[in-house]
């Protein structure tokens, strides 16, 4: 498979190649602080808008067309996944998804199925659909989420701010945790597979709660499992990004599951962070997203801040430590993107 967006600044950067100026994209681009995607989500449920090829790929396309972003990232959700594999996935507005028969014993992880690319048609069906309005013009992000955060919902049945459950499972049932874990992976492998045969020019795995384990866990039920996601890609040359919220501690680690980029959330110096991975791995990061709360002055001097620090480096994307609150006013959005893209110096 030959990456048809090779010479795209996202990809280049991501391979660690030299480009005119950092590529910019956000995570959580498309969203509730765009008044055009209210104007969809007012008609259709959210799992309705990611089950749709024609409306995910509408939605996929408003940053494309409204920020100018240098990348497209598909519309889904890290849960479709363990949604296929049995998990009664619903969101509501307010409260988040929930699953509403957790995984909390050897019953219930063993009636998980595995087989289960069919039922994940529509993604590769989005894409599709997505490739031919992006038109070869912008490269396009697949991603899903890291078996560790996408157990975390299973277990815990929705969001939790401690994990409580799903760490005690950990501790005290690491066999369990370990066969749940094993599930989870081998879907997600073929899920992203899936997505790289369906035509996505980069991946990302989120691993967001990642930061809620200490380092011995977090490399026994987290990073075992996405090095062995990443070491079972057909991707050639499609590169690969690992994200997680506690990567400024892990990132170290997370180098050895041999990502092509690393996403560094906000509490690190993303130079520091780059100069202790080896080469040929990129970065991607890592504005503090509440910076976007903030006066134009404040956000352009915070901007051009990151980029003197890291323009002497090749592999670098401009993104946020996390995703975009959609209370975010979107002029400030699109002023950062104007800001990365014309007036870095
Ligand atoms: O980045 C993008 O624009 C692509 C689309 C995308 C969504 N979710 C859309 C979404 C991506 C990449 C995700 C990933 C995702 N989903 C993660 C990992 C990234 C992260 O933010 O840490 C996680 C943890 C989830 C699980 C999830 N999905 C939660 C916790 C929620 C509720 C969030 C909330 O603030 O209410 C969702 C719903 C969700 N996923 C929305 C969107 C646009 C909001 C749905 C709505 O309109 O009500």
């Amino acid at each position: 498979m030959i990456n048809k967006q090779k010479d795209s600044l996202f990809i280049k950067a991501a391979l660690s190649q030299p480009t005119e100026r950092p590529p910019v994209w956000m995570m959580r681009q498309a969203g509730r602080f765009m008044k055009e995607y209210w104007n969809i989500k007012n008609r259709y449920s959210f799992l309705e808008m990611c089950k749709t090829p024609e409306i995910a790929a509408d939605v996929t396309m408003l940053p494309v067309d409204l920020l100018g972003i240098d990348a497209a990232i598909l519309f889904s959700d890290i849960l479709v996944t363990a949604e296929a594999m049995g998990g009664k996935l619903s969101f509501t507005q307010g409260v988040g998804p929930r699953f509403s028969n957790p995984v909390r014993n050897l019953r219930d992880v063993e009636s998980l199925e595995t087989a289960v690319t069919d039922k994940l048609q529509y993604v590769a069906e989005a894409i599709k659909v997505i490739q031919q309005r992006l038109d070869g013009k912008l490269p396009l992000i697949g991603f899903a989420g890291a078996p560790f955060t996408v157990m975390s919902y299973l277990v815990e049945g929705g969001s939790s701010k401690d994990f409580k459950l799903t760490k005690l499972m950990l501790h005290n049932e690491p066999q369990l945790a370990h066969q749940l874990l094993s599930k989870i992976a081998e879907v997600t492998t073929a899920y992203l597979n899936l997505q790289i045969e369906a035509g996505v020019n980069a991946v990302q795995i989120f691993d967001s709660w990642a930061m809620a384990l200490a380092w011995d866990d977090y490399k026994e039920f987290s990073h075992q499992y996405i090095s062995k996601i990443i070491a079972g890609l057909n991707r050639q040359d499609i590169p690969v990004i690992s994200f997680c919220k506690g990567s400024s501690v892990f990132a170290t680690l997370m180098a050895e599951a041999k990502p092509d980029v690393i996403s560094v959330d906000w509490n690190a110096d993303l130079l520091t962070v780059k100069k202790s991975l080896p080469a040929g791995i990129a970065v991607q990061g890592n504005l503090d997203p509440h910076i976007l709360y903030a006066d134009k002055k404040v956000i352009k001097e915070r901007i051009l801040r990151l980029y003197r620090n890291m323009k002497e480096e090749n592999g670098f994307i401009f993104n946020l430590g996390h995703g975009i609150m959609p209370d975010l006013p979107f002029g400030n959005v699109k002023y950062a993107v104007d800001v990365i893209k014309n007036e870095l110096e």
